[in-house]
């Protein structure tokens, strides 16, 4: 039966810690999947610490290893932000971003969803559960930019944000497709247009343009800083958003937090054609502050990959990943109730007194 070739990618900081968690859950659900299916894993060791020893960011033999792939799993990438020694490698830019517009990464899919049991620091979010689509591979992340006169009191620092009609249509395809498939069917397009008017306006007329697909899906437009509004104010409301490379990046941090803690978010780098692998990985970064520590919360790298399998076609398998992840994060509340001595706060992040690998073998076990 098949074998899906997964690429892993631990990464810098907390990424080897929570990825060995995650590979213990995809492990355990694979094994006991009735299809058949096996995992054949090849580990790449990139990132900061690999250049530090190296000077390889990303090779072209690397890129064309990972590419011939079916997936990859990815844990996080980068230093100590503002490492001088890291200056001249941009991990970020060098691998991470390369990657992505490599293996042409057009939808970053992050879906956010306050799970039973846990407390966000909202005291009456209600019911949460909204994807955000965010476009992948274009906007003020292309490096299309310079800069004039550097270091003197003239420089002139450029970064454009770069919309293709190509670009922008297809990712808003895809999240009509998304919101089209969702209960309640809305889509929300979040940008700038009042100020951002090229980009805006291109964004603004091709959702008006694809709507007319989608009659069924309820479309409305918000500005990105009032989005941030109602992310705290009334996060329920919205079902699934499309955005820009930029703003959906910052929405999804704030999400992450909304919903109990950037360690539950999750991510996933989409290429619908299918044509390169797509990518899994958490929407958090490697947290170098509580990195070696056991502590991290792996339970977005888990997740992840419960959206990897989504992707290979094994829903059963992620529907199992995603309830005992339901089961762990109850449990966790309930563990926090019942002894606060054991934890000083109740924030998910730190959970309570298990480490990191606790808590990918207490899912496991689910
Ligand atoms: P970060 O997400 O690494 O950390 C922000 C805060 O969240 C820190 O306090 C951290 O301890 C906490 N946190 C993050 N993940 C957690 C987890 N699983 N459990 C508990 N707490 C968690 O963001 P940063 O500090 O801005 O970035 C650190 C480095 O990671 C930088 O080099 C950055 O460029 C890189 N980065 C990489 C990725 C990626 O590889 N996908 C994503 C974001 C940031
Ligand atoms: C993320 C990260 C990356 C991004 C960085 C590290 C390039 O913040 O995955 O959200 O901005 O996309
Ligand atoms: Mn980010």
């Amino acid at each position: 039966s098949r074998v899906i070739r997964l690429a892993v990618i631990p990464g810098d900081g907390i990424g080897p810690e929570v990825i060995a968690e995650a590979l213990k859950v995809l492990d355990a659900v694979v094994a006991a999947d009735p299809s058949g299916v096996t995992v054949e894993k090849t580990h790449f060791s990139l990132g900061a610490a690999r250049f530090l020893e190296t000077g390889d960011v990303l090779t072209d033999a690397d890129l064309a290893s990972i590419a011939s792939h079916d997936a990859i799993l990815l844990g996080a990438v980068g230093g100590v932000p503002g490492d001088p020694r890291l200056k001249d490698a941009n991990i970020e830019r060098g691998l991470l971003l390369k990657l992505r517009f490599s293996l042409d990464h057009y939808v970053n899919l992050r879906p956010t969803t306050i799970y039973p049991g846990v407390t966000s620091p909202l005291s009456n979010p209600g019911e949460v559960d909204f994807v955000v689509v965010r476009e992948g591979t274009e906007g003020p992340y292309v490096g299309n930019g310079g800069v004039i006169r550097a270091g003197t009191p003239h420089e002139i620092a450029n970064e454009v944000s770069v919309n293709t009609a190509y670009g922008v249509e297809r990712v808003v395809r895809f999240a009509f497709e998304l919101a089209a498939s969702r209960p309640r069917k809305k889509l929300t397009l979040v940008h700038k247009t009042n100020v951002l008017v090229f980009s805006g306006s291109l964004w603004q007329r091709t959702v008006t343009a694809v709507a007319a697909d989608y009659p069924d899906v309820a479309v409305d437009y918000l500005h990105v800083d009032a989005a941030t509004i109602f992310f705290v104010t009334n996060p329920a409301k919205f079902d699934t958003i499309v955005t820009d490379n930029l703003f959906g990046d910052i929405l999804t941090d704030l999400a992450g937090a909304i919903s109990g803690g950037i360690g539950l978010a999750a991510s996933g780098n989409i290429n619908p054609s299918g044509a390169f692998p797509s990518m899994f990985e958490p929407v958090h970064g490697s947290a170098p502050d509580i990195a070696g520590q056991q502590i991290a919360d792996p339970t977005a790298a888990i997740l992840s990959v419960a959206l990897l399998l989504d992707q290979q076609g094994m829903a059963e398998a992620a529907t199992r990943v995603r309830a005992a992840v339901t089961t762990d994060l109850a449990d966790r509340a309930a563990r926090v109730a019942a002894a606060t001595a054991d934890s000083p706060s109740a924030d998910v992040d730190a959970p309570t007194a298990r480490t990191t690998a606790a808590v990918g073998d207490a899912i496991v076990s689910q």
